[in-house]
């Protein structure tokens, strides 16, 4: 038969500091690529709902147990995923892997016992960092009641996110960094500019979807 395989679709991540602008950016691209759009931590599974009463600080839990929650989050949705990006549609996610470690490490945890339990995930084909400094980004609107919406941490958090984009480029990830203080359609244009050529060069090899 002369019927063509099915070419795989991309997964794109975008990451960043809370208030970064990353559910108005994923919201258009997903638009842009008629992409599903997923976000993590998704907070409806079981799993899900033990992390949204953590984060709404109703609860406590060892930093370790956190960590392997957000994980465990990730990998109930990656088969998913893997079968959405396999039968030809792109996927757009807020958050993933890269939130775990910086947020985590910021802790105090050691870098490589916090990017253990995400290896095998499926591999993003491009992560765009939304980077903006912590004062900027708390000066958008403000912080909710969210663990982890303090300055302070949001600082290390920063710094974190940029050792982890030395490590991913080390491993053979994409990763672009977009200023997020420009105007919203600078950033979604400059987004932009980083995944075209993403697409193209998934469409021309059609590579299988890799792991981290
Ligand atoms: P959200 O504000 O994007 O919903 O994310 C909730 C918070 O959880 C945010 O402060 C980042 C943090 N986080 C982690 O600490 N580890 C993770 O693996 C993920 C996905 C998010
Ligand atoms: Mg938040």
């Amino acid at each position: 038969s002369n019927t063509e395989a099915t070419k795989r679709g991309a997964l794109i991540v975008v990451e960043g500091l809370d208030r970064a602008g990353k559910s108005t950016q994923v919201a258009r691209l997903a638009e842009a690529l008629e992409a599903r759009s997923i976000k993590f931590p998704e907070r409806t599974t079981a799993i899900g709902k033990m992390i949204d009463s953590y984060l709404a600080q109703e609860r406590e839990l060892d930093d370790r147990a956190i960590h392997l929650l957000f994980s465990a989050n990730r990998w109930e949705c990656a088969r998913s995923i893997i079968e959405e990006v396999e039968s030809g549609r792109n996927v757009v996610c807020d958050r993933y892997a890269f939130s775990g470690i910086a947020y985590s490490c910021s802790k105090g945890l050691d870098y490589e016992w916090c990017r253990n339990p995400d290896i095998g995930l499926p591999l993003p084909d491009l992560t765009v960092f939304l980077d903006l400094d912590a004062e900027a980004a708390a000066a958008r609107g403000g912080y909710g009641e969210e663990r982890y919406e303090k300055l302070e941490f949001q600082a290390r958090v920063r710094q974190a996110f940029h050792l982890v984009a030395q490590d991913v480029s080390r491993h053979g990830g994409q990763w672009s960094t977009v200023d997020a203080g420009a105007s919203l359609d600078r950033v979604t244009e400059e987004i932009m500019e980083k995944v075209r050529p993403c697409l193209d060069e998934i469409r021309s090899r059609g590579s299988k979807i890799g792991r981290l």
